[in-house]
C-alpha cells in the first residue's frame, strides 16, 4: 500500500505535459486532469485491460491501459498491477459477506458477470493544496455515489472525506471520515443498491479540502458491462416490489459517465 501511494505521487510529481502524454482515451483510460470529470479532481484511471487485438478490445470499457514508461516511472506498472489484483481478491472476499446478509450463496458475485469477470477499475487521485467553500460550491470532489458495486478507499492521512448517511434528508448532513491509514472505507455502489432494492444504499459522499494536498486511491468493483442488474427475488416481496427496472451495468456506467464527464477535450491541445 505505501508502494502505491509512493508510486502515485511519483506520477502526479512529473510535468503536466508528460502526464498529458496519457492523456484518457475514450475508454476512460489514462490521465485526467483537474476539472475533465465535474465530480473528481485530477486523477488516473487504468482497468481491465486487455490487448487491442483481443476481441474483448472493441467493446467500451475495455481496451489496453495507458502505461508511464519504465524510464520515466521504473517499476510502477508492476506495483499498480499487483495492487489491482490484491484489491480484487480482497472486493471478491467482500461480496461473500454481503452475498450471505441478502441470502444468497457465498458465491453469487463469484459469476462471471458479476465479479468473476468484473469490470475493475483502479483510479489514482490527487487533490492540490486548495481549500472546498462548499457555501460557493467549491469541492476537492463534488457529492455523488459510486456508480458500480463496491469501492475500495484508501486514503492518506489528511482528512477531507464526508460522507451524507440519509441522502434523502433535507438539509443533507454530511458527517466527516476520519482518514484510516492502511485501511480501506468501503462505498456502496447504485448498482449494488439496485440490485438489493434498497437494502443497501449506495453512499454519498464527497470530498471537502482545508488547504493541504491529499492523495488517494480508489478501486471500482462493478459487474461486466453486459451484466443485467435487477432486484433480486431475495430483496421483493409482495409488500416490497421492485424500486428499479432492470438495466445492464453498461447501459447505467454509460449513463453515469455521460453525466459527469463534461470534457474539456480543449486541453487535448496543450499536448
Ligand atoms: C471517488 C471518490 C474519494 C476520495 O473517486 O469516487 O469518491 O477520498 N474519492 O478521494
Ligand atoms: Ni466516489
Amino acid at each position: 500500500m505505501n508502494e502505491v501511494f509512493f508510486q502515485s505521487t511519483k506520477f502526479f510529481a512529473l510535468p503536466l505535459h508528460k502526464k498529458m502524454e496519457l492523456f484518457r482515451n475514450e475508454k476512460l483510460r489514462g490521465y485526467t486532469p483537474t476539472l475533465d470529470q465535474t465530480l473528481d479532481p485530477e486523477n488516473q484511471v487504468q482497468g481491465v485491460e486487455v490487448p487491442e487485438d483481443d476481441p474483448d478490445a472493441k467493446k467500451p470499457f475495455y481496451g489496453p491501459n495507458q502505461w508511464p514508461s519504465e524510464d520515466i516511472l521504473p517499476g510502477w506498472r508492476q506495483v499498480m498491477e499487483q495492487y489491482h489484483n490484491e484489491a480484487l481478491r480482497v472486493s471478491r472476499e467482500i461480496a461473500k459477506i454481503i452475498a450471505l446478509t441478502l441470502d444468497l450463496d457465498a458465491g453469487f458475485f463469484d459469476k462471471p458477470e458479476m465479479l468473476g469477470e468484473p469490470l475493475a477499475t483502479l483510479k489514482l487521485l490527487h487533490y492540490e493544496d486548495k481549500i472546498s467553500d462548499p457555501a460557493r460550491g467549491i469541492y476537492g470532489c463534488g457529492a455523488h455515489s459510486d456508480f458500480g458495486l463496491i469501492n475500495l478507499l484508501a486514503t492518506d492521512d489528511v482528512a477531507g472525506l464526508q460522507i451524507c448517511k440519509n441522502k434523502d434528508a433535507r438539509p443533507r448532513i454530511w458527517e466527516d471520515v476520519a482518514p484510516l491509514k492502511g485501511g480501506f472505507i468501503i462505498n456502496i455502489g447504485d448498482l449494488l443498491e439496485r440490485l438489493s432494492n434498497d437494502v443497501f444504499r449506495s453512499t454519498l459522499h464527497r470530498v471537502v479540502l482545508d488547504g493541504q494536498e491529499r492523495y488517494s486511491v480508489a478501486f471500482f468493483a462493478d459487474p461486466k458491462p453486459e451484466c443485467i442488474v435487477e432486484c433480486l427475488p431475495s430483496c421483493t416481496s409482495d409488500m416490497n416490489p421492485p424500486k428499479y427496472p432492470p438495466i445492464t451495468c453498461y447501459a447505467y456506467m454509460n449513463q453515469r459517465y455521460n453525466d459527469t464527464h463534461l470534457g474539456l477535450n480543449h486541453i487535448m491541445d496543450k499536448k
